[in-house]
């Protein structure tokens, strides 16, 4: 008998079954040989949320909740932040390797120009109303991308894949900020190739009447760093998604607006936004204890805390504080960070947070920045789908080309009614 293996004692039957261990994991389909009649259908696992299950191996991202560890192909996030360009992390995602000087030329170039998004696609943005969300339309125009690139049904030639992957990462940041221009009804402010990734997101954001728009170095640099931070983060809600959908072998930008919806969700990427409508409803300093009661009597969560895999720190949050200090320095600081870092210090004392292991997770201050950057509450989520494009392509081409992966369907554990006969509509009862 191997010793990197379980022996499971079938009480019910008696039996004993040796299953293998791999990596720290054993496959629950090793478990469908435990039975107790020849036509049971055999043992499986119960995982809601899967909380305790492993869907894929992936070689992208690792994280240590305990240690509060984040790497990206090896790479500590520390150092990824402190010395990198987002495009230059989204290549090392995506190609598994840091590029060359050479490469990263190409890459960017490639990037750079595949911005421009088709004139139809504006004609999709006029479409929604002056008010509409730009999460919910940054979803149905990555959607409607598909249909003007038929040729990414072809997911298994790598340099269709490669063409497709350009024209998300860059093209993503356009239909961003033309859906934040469409929102307050300014003419769309065009790609500018000669800025960087963030330099011309910021362009197309903010371009009023100058003939040039010159990014702040600063904010500039901010929001690169908030990118990087943001880029991938393992199998999560959304990038689960990412996969899911992906293996129905659906084609990238189908994919991606699944995965944006699955983002869209306050308990994910639209906790942002949530954390700062929160800070804006305690207001001042002095309503915290008020607010941290209510928390701890159920009534709501605290936003922008606990994480479903750090339990010791989120190491992204204490980056994105050096990065708010930076930036309040050219905007001035705004008031609602006071009433966060107070907040922060009430509850990391409180037995309530601290038992539960609940820290300040990335988006406590991505926030504040955000805000005083000038973005709207609104966009928060959009800023946080146009990095993580970059770890979704990642972990849908991994997920493709990984020759373990199946469409994914999980099972269910059926507890409704047995099988009973129709009931005609005069003898049915109202209850
Ligand atoms: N405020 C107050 N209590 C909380 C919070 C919170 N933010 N988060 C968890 N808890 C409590 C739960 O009520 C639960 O208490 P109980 O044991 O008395 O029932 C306990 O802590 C464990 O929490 P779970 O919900 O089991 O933790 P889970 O891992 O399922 O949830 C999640 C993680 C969704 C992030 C949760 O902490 C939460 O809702 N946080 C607020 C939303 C948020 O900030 N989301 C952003 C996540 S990061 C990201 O997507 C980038």
């Amino acid at each position: 008998m191997s010793s990197n293996s379980l022996t499971i004692t079938d009480n019910r039957t008696g039996k004993q079954y040796e299953i293998p261990i791999e990596n720290g994991t054993i496959r629950t389909m090793d478990l469908r040989k435990i039975k107790v009649a020849d036509d049971d259908f055999g043992l499986m696992g119960y995982d809601p949320a899967f909380t305790n299950t492993a869907s894929t191996k992936s070689n992208i991202t690792f994280i240590d909740g305990d240690k509060g560890i984040l790497r990206y192909r090896g790479y500590p996030i520390e150092q990824l932040a402190g010395k990198c360009t987002y495009l230059e992390v989204a290549y090392l995602i995506l190609h598994g390797e840091l590029p060359t000087e050479a490469q990263l030329k190409n890459w960017n170039w490639n990037i750079t120009h595949h911005t421009f998004i088709n004139e139809n696609i504006k004609k999709v943005l006029d479409g929604f109303h002056y008010d509409a969300h730009p999460m919910g339309i940054f979803i149905s125009t990555v959607s409607a991308l598909s249909t003007f690139y038929p040729d990414a049904k072809n997911i298994f030639d790598a340099e269709n894949r490669h063409k497709q992957i350009y024209r998300l990462i860059a093209k993503v940041a356009t239909i961003a900020a033309f859906a934040y221009r469409h929102r307050i009804g300014l003419p769309y402010a065009y790609p500018d190739n000669d800025l960087s990734f963030t330099g011309n997101f910021l362009n197309m954001m903010f371009k009023t009447s100058e003939l040039k728009y010159q990014p702040n170095p600063v904010l500039e640099r901010a929001l690169d760093v908030l990118f990087i931070l943001h880029a991938d983060h393992e199998q999560n809600c959304s990038t689960n998604s990412m996969r899911g959908i992906g293996s129905s072998h659906v084609d990238p930008y189908s994919a991606l607006a699944g995965a944006a919806a699955a983002l869209y969700g306050p308990l994910h990427g639209g906790a942002n936004e949530a954390v700062l409508r929160m800070l804006s409803e305690i207001g001042t300093v002095d309503r915290i204890p008020e607010y941290i009661k209510r928390v701890k009597e159920g009534n709501f969560k605290l936003m922008g805390f606990g994480h479903r895999v750090y339990k010791n720190y989120d190491p992204r949050a204490r980056i994105i504080k050096q990065v708010a200090d930076e930036v309040f320095e050219v905007t001035g600081k705004d008031k609602l960070l006071d009433v966060a870092l107070e907040l922060e210090r009430i509850a990391l004392d409180d037995e309530y947070f601290v038992k539960r292991k609940l820290y300040p997770n990335v988006d406590f201050y991505s926030g504040i920045i955000y805000k005083a950057m000038g973005f709207p509450v609104e966009m928060f989520p959009v800023l946080f789908a146009i990095p993580r494009t970059s770890g979704w392509i990642a972990q849908w081409e991994e997920m493709l080309l990984d020759p373990e992966q199946k469409i994914a369907r999980p099972r269910q554990v059926y507890l409704g009614s047995d099988e009973r006969d129709f009931v005609p509509m005069e003898n049915r009862n109202p209850s």
